[in-house]
């Protein structure tokens, strides 16, 4: 027998008793003529004890223990007479009579220590040694009871888990997708599926009525911290329901996750906010509700003035940062250079503060008397202590965007992104469609598959982009963490929707035919939501990236490091595969 017991389960209790261990030597101190090693495995860490007196050989091995070498060790359970107060097996140890040698190990290129010192590549590189570090081994672990709570609420609500085939036909809307050369249908591909959905909403029409499954999807799309090429969505369809019903059913799972997880009672029902009023008061399909600092629109009050970069401005804007009138010159000029990063392309930031005698102070006095300024303290609802910071543009939802922005970071900045706070949110009634400049046509903002708000379906004629659909996300702490919509179930519908979205009828057939027909057979009214399992278990976790709860993810190029993949293939496999391979400059 390897171990009788694990290294994170004995206690003061077990005192006396003869036990195995088996584990990774974390470390060894030599104290004189004691020698300590802490020996660790899954579960935790426990002290073990070589006394040279007793036996020097024994010791002596010890001795020559290295860094996550492999033991097992038979000993005694003692009561340790300098307790760790720190950690659940502190204050026993094993004192030793015999240590055999499962594996030597190299020694690793980091610390495998929860403050390691290893760089992000290296770590991914050797991420089987990463996964031994308590911080990341305990990711996987909530990761882990995260889907048991899953499969025990969506089962105890009559849910069926259905697996849906990975080797699928490529889609033309979303995002790009992976394709999968077939060796026995030459020149023809699969694509790996960026998600369940049209599956999904076939097993509606088979009658499975309420189905889930725990899937992998997989996107070609450009990496960020809470995106990965391939990621794993707790995908649901329900049918013979209304948007409420989903929201209900999966506003019930996020409480209990919350509950069973985090152990975090949310007994109000979460809020919900309208797409429009997202975008006009927080710039963002996705706002952080952890805090207020809503937008306020200046247009009215701050045109006319002869400051030209307002007066040619589509929209000006601002928040209200409480208290923080304090930033000095530096701090606000830091701000600005934030703003006007490439990647946010605000061209400047004014600012104002509002004095101890509620007179208001700003970049911009030249241009404004102090009663037009009086004006716009207003709006905010300012107080003396307050900062305002205002950007404009002449693209109103981009310097929205930019205007969102800046409300994270002023959130960051004076703490109100609290993680252990959570402030969940329903979006609803997104606009259906969004115009692509790329494509220069209308795209489904959802999916073709979403059905537009019954009260707005004569708009799909006469101004398809004012639609709104049945959708909604669900978002935590700005974090989208799941999104669905209810469904066209009328081929008809479905098919004019793919009209307005550019397809003649003989292309959508020949992609979306599978559907459409399957429509004809006695489709039910259905819809469904998909939840976003890493963002979930990083939120929960407390994480800034999905990357650490996922055991073996991408790098920001879309690489594994570890396997060295993607990689080119041999002559002999491309052969096979009718492939060839041309690769033209960039
Ligand atoms: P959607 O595309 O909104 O909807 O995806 C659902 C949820 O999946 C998560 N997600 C991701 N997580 C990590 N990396 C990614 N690249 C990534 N992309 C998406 C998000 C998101 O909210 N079929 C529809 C769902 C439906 O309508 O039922 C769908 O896939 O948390």
């Amino acid at each position: 027998m390897y171990r009788t017991h694990t290294c994170g389960e004995l206690r003061l209790s077990d005192a006396g008793k003869n036990v195995t261990l088996s584990g990774w030597v974390q470390r060894t101190r030599k104290m004189g003529g004691m020698t300590f090693v802490d020996l660790r495995d899954r579960y935790g860490i426990t002290q073990l004890v070589f006394n040279e007196e007793n036996n020097a050989e024994l010791c002596d091995k010890a001795n020559h223990l290295g860094r996550e070498f492999v033991i097992q060790v038979k000993g005694t359970v003692s009561e340790r007479s300098n307790k760790n107060k720190n950690i659940p097996t502190g204050e026993i140890e094993i004192i030793v009579n015999e240590l055999n040698v499962l594996n030597s190990a190299l020694t690793p290129p980091f610390t495998i220590e929860d403050n390691t010192d290893g760089g992000d590549d290296l770590r991914m590189k050797y991420r089987y040694l990463d996964l031994r570090r308590n911080a990341v081994r305990k990711n996987l672990e909530l990761r882990h009871r995260m889907t048991m709570e899953v499969r025990r609420y969506l089962d105890s609500k009559g849910f069926l888990e259905i697996e849906t085939p990975m080797l699928v036909g490529s889609t033309p809307e979303g995002a790009r997708d992976f394709v999968v050369p077939s060796r026995m249908n030459p020149g023809q591909f699969y694509a790996l599926p960026q998600s369940p959905q049209t599956l999904k909403q076939l097993l509606m029409v088979s009658g499975m009525d309420r189905y889930f499954q725990i899937v992998k999807c997989f996107r070609d799309e450009d990496l960020r911290a809470d995106r990965q090429p391939e990621f794993t969505q707790i995908d649901c369809e329900m049918s013979f329901v209304e948007q409420e019903d989903i929201i209900e059913t999966f506003e019930g799972m996020a409480k209990h996750l919350f509950k069973e997880l985090r152990g975090v009672e949310l007994n109000e029902p979460f809020q919900r906010m309208p797409w429009a009023e997202a975008m006009k008061y927080y710039g963002s399909d996705k706002p952080d509700l952890r805090f207020e600092m809503k937008f306020v629109e200046l247009m009215d009050i701050m045109k006319g003035y002869g400051f030209s970069v307002f007066d040619n401005a589509a929209y000006i804007g601002g928040i209200c940062a409480k208290g923080a009138a304090h930033y000095t010159r530096k701090q606000l000029d830091q701000l600005t250079e934030f703003v006007k990063r490439p990647q946010i392309g605000a061209k400047g930031m004014v600012y104002a503060r509002v004095e101890a005698g509620g007179n208001v102070k700003s970049s911009v006095d030249k241009f404004y008397s102090q009663e037009v300024l009086q004006q716009m303290k207003a709006a905010f609802n300012a107080e003396p202590g307050d900062l305002i910071l205002i950007l404009s543009g002449d693209d109103a939802m981009k310097t929205r965007k930019q205007l969102c922005e800046l409300r994270l970071e002023m959130g960051n900045q004076l703490g109100l992104r609290d993680k252990n706070k959570f402030a969940c949110l329903w979006v609803v009634d997104f606009p259906m469609f969004e115009w692509s400049d790329e494509e220069n046509r209308l795209m489904a903002m959802h999916h073709p598959f979403t059905h537009p708000k019954d009260e707005d379906i004569p708009l799909l004629d006469t101004d398809p982009a004012a639609v709104r659909a049945d959708a909604y996300d669900m978002v935590v702490n700005g974090v989208e963490v799941g999104g669905g919509s209810i469904r066209i179930h009328d081929s008809q519908l479905q098919a004019k929707m793919f009209e307005i979205l550019g397809f003649t009828p003989e292309r959508a057939q020949e992609q979306f035919g599978f559907l459409m027909n399957a429509f004809k057979f006695g489709a039910p009214p259905h819809g469904g939501l998909a939840y976003g399992l890493d963002r979930w278990v990083s939120l929960f976790a407390g994480l800034d990236s999905i990357r650490d709860c996922i055991a073996f993810p991408k790098n920001n190029s879309g690489r594994d490091v570890m396997l060295d993949a993607p990689a080119p293939l041999e002559q002999k496999q491309l052969d096979e595969l009718n492939l060839l391979v041309d690769i033209k400059e960039k």
